[in-house]
């Protein structure tokens, strides 16, 4: 089978292709990426001269550059991982947000079509779902989202849904819970909150510190997609969800611990703008229909991850250089913290 990855120089993307060529050693994969300041070469050391493995360094919205990749490689199937992914930076700026996650989406979907693509497989999130107090998502749950960047993922999911409607378009999608593990940007909560421990600097936390994220370690999420992208049924969406509920401070709390970091580190800050509180996915329908359950508990998840930033604290410092370190610089000081 020969796969398009697009955005595998990202957190999940990078994680995906590590576990495709473990899983599907015969599989040739060709990731397309534009190598935005969340996309790391590093993230794909060990595959990178693998015969069955292409890197082409390009953006999804540029159609003349997708339709040469398609003509010349001709894929069974796609993966769309790029995205623009952080809630925060499309709070500053959204306009990035709509470009490469509606526009770089379309791009993708009318270039699967011309090149008879068999099955294009879209990474969303549950976040396009919004805020539940109660209970659980399921799959037929409204679109509520709340974020530039949660409406732009509904935004490329209708069209996704429509491409199959419309043209026929053998299109599927995963929403999946918040993911961690290694390789994450340290921009991302849990990353952030190791990295800034590991140095004694000041983690801050939003608003009361009591919204409730679904924790899903990356690697169950990868094997959830392959399952996806072999057994999943065209135009149907799966929800991906770890079952690990935990709110904010309690995540900070294990990480201090576990690093044996004073809880003097956590500084309480302004609350993100439309925060949503809580995040609950049912994962009834991959049970059912795909016989998918996540194997990692967060207290097992979060031990690996701790352990994978401490053992590559080179990895690290290297993320922490241009646009990431200019972006947080003032970040930092709008929230009133010192770097
Ligand atoms: P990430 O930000 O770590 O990686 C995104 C990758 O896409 C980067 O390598 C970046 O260079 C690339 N990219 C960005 N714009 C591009 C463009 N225009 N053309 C080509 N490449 C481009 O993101 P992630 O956390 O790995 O998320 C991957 C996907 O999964 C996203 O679609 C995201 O919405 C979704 N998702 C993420 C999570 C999570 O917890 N991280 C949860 C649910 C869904
Ligand atoms: O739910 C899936 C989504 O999870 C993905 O679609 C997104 O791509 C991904 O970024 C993530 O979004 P969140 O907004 O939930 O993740 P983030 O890591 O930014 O924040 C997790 C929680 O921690 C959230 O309640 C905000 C809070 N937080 C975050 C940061 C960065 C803090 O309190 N302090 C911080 O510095």
């Amino acid at each position: 089978m020969k796969i398009i990855v697009t955005g595998g120089c990202g957190f999940i993307g990078s994680n995906f292709i590590h576990y495709v060529m473990h899983k599907h050693p015969s599989y040739h994969i060709v990731n397309i990426d534009k190598l935005t300041y969340a996309g790391n070469l590093e993230n794909l050391k060990g595959v990178e001269r693998k015969s069955t493995y292409r890197f082409i360094k390009a953006d999804i919205c540029n159609s003349i550059a997708m339709k040469k990749v398609f003509d010349h490689y001709r894929p069974h199937a796609v993966v769309n991982f790029a995205a623009e992914s952080h809630v925060d930076r499309s709070i500053s700026a959204p306009a990035v947000f709509v470009k490469t996650n509606v526009l770089g989406v379309s791009t993708l979907l009318n270039c699967s079509l011309e090149y008879s693509v068999q099955k294009f497989l879209h990474i969303s999130t549950d976040e396009v779902y919004g805020s539940i107090q109660r209970g659980k998502f399921t799959e037929k749950s409204v679109l509520e989202p709340s974020s530039p960047y949660s409406a732009s993922k509904a935004a490329a999911d209708a069209m996704v849904l429509a491409y199959v409607k419309t043209y026929g378009l053998p299109a599927l999608i995963t929403r999946s819970s918040n993911n961690y593990g290694p390789f994450q940007f340290p921009e991302k909560f849990i990353p952030l909150v190791i990295n800034n421990a590991l140095k004694d600097k000041k983690i801050p936390l939003y608003g009361d510190g009591r919204n409730i994220r679904d924790w899903i370690y990356v690697e169950d999420n990868c094997e959830a997609i392959d399952h996806v992208l072999h057994k999943g049924r065209i135009g149907e969406i799966y929800n991906i969800g770890g079952q690990n509920e935990r709110e904010n401070i309690f995540v900070i709390r294990a990480i201090l611990k576990s690093l044996r970091k004073p809880a003097s580190l956590i500084a309480y800050v302004k609350d993100r703008p439309g925060h949503d509180r809580r995040y609950a996915l049912s994962i009834a329908k991959i049970k059912r229909h795909i016989g998918w359950t996540p194997r990692t508990s967060f207290e097992s998840g979060i031990k690996k991850t701790i352990h994978w930033y401490k053992s590559n604290t080179p990895w690290l410092r290297n993320t922490e250089t241009g646009a990431y370190r200019s972006f947080y610089t003032k970040y930092y000081s709008k929230m009133g913290l010192s770097e």
